[in-house]
């Protein structure tokens, strides 16, 4: 699982801090109430306060409600922090294992909280390091 590149100003993570964040996104996808699509899919985020907060994809039989890992985890750090809370990154892990990048729902709200955070997710060649603002240029702002 080699890193590939970062993009732009992003302050990069030590290896080990990456590693740690994707471990807990790990960890969080067994958690997943996913009945109905069988993917479970993890989420941690590293707030800029260095405390980390998990979540995972909750489901619903009407789907349109489904909520997906990355802004449960957000919402957990939101919870947690308050209206001040700042992503510095964002890991997201699935099982099955494979490509599982963030949604284009879950890119905007990493968007809100970290333009510049780093978001850690699977890709066909291992683990992709990108910046939100990278993920989805030309994202809503207010
Ligand atoms: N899912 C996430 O949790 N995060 C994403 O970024 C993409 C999709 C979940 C939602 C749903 O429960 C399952 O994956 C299948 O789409």
């Amino acid at each position: 699982m080699s890193p590939r590149k970062a993009s732009k100003t992003g302050s990069r993570l030590a290896r080990e801090q990456r590693d740690l964040l994707l471990a807990s996104a790990k960890n969080a996808l067994h958690h997943a109430y996913a009945p109905y699509s069988g993917f479970h899919v993890g989420a941690a985020v590293l707030t800029e306060k260095g405390e980390t907060y998990t979540g995972c994809n909750v489901e619903n039989a009407s789907y349109g409600l489904t909520n997906c890992a990355e802004r449960t985890a957000i919402c957990n750090a939101v919870a947690a922090e308050g209206a001040c809370m700042r992503l510095r990154a964002v890991a997201v892990w699935s099982r099955p294992e494979r490509p599982c990048a963030p949604c284009g729902a879950c890119r905007q709200v990493i968007l809100e909280f970290g333009p510049e955070a780093m978001v850690f997710y699977q890709d066909r060649k291992g683990v992709a390091e990108t910046q939100a603002q990278d993920l989805l240029p030309a994202g809503f702002r207010l």
